[in-house]
């Protein structure tokens, strides 16, 4: 497959504008590992299902699959810095912001940087090529008034002002 396939593909996607979550699971020590998803979709509504598309090397994938469960934290519209953080390699991600564990299924919220947190339990993972595509079944959600942070046309927005 050409390259010049693939970028046209990469570029007919970011004409697909998303919200930006940061998918988390933590390790048998407590340990979180997150990183930042914009392939998150809604599977069904009964029963609430989900999906992300997680790439085959990263660890928290690995920490997913060991675990069982993850949490999905929808990020509002002032936290594009997380965003970009959970998406550099070699940082540590969960020094720089708040994070604590969640009452449901103790799996690490952004207690900063989110709208919403939909705990999953994990359900069918297939891999296709570079990624998984993770399944997971939504068990507990919090929900808090703010507005989504938006990822299109390869840069982060805010939702328009409501015309007067
Ligand atoms: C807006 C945005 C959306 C992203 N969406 C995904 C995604 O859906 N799946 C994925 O595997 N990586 C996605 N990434 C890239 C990862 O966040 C990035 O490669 C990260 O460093 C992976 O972390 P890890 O190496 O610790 O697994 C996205 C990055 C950005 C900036």
């Amino acid at each position: 497959m050409s390259g010049a396939f693939v970028e046209d593909h990469r570029t007919m996607m970011s004409n697909f504008p998303t919200g930006v979550a940061v998918v988390t699971c933590a390790d048998g020590e407590g340990r979180p590992y997150g990183l930042t998803c914009s392939s998150l979709a809604s599977v069904t509504l009964e029963p609430p299902t989900l999906l992300v598309c997680l790439a085959v090397g990263s660890r928290t994938l690995a920490t997913v699959a060991r675990r069982g469960a993850f949490a999905v934290n929808l990020l509002h519209e002032r936290a594009a810095a997380t965003a970009k953080l959970f998406a550099t390699p070699g940082t540590d991600r969960f020094a720089a912001v708040g994070w604590r564990p969640t009452a449901h299924g103790g799996l690490p919220w952004l207690v900063q940087d989110t709208l919403a947190v939909a705990e999953c339990e994990l359900g069918d993972i297939t891999v296709v090529g570079s990624h998984a595509v993770v399944f997971g079944a939504v068990e507990a959600i919090t929900l808090f008034e703010d507005m989504p942070l938006l990822y299109g046309r390869r840069r982060f927005t805010s939702w328009p002002e409501e015309e007067m």
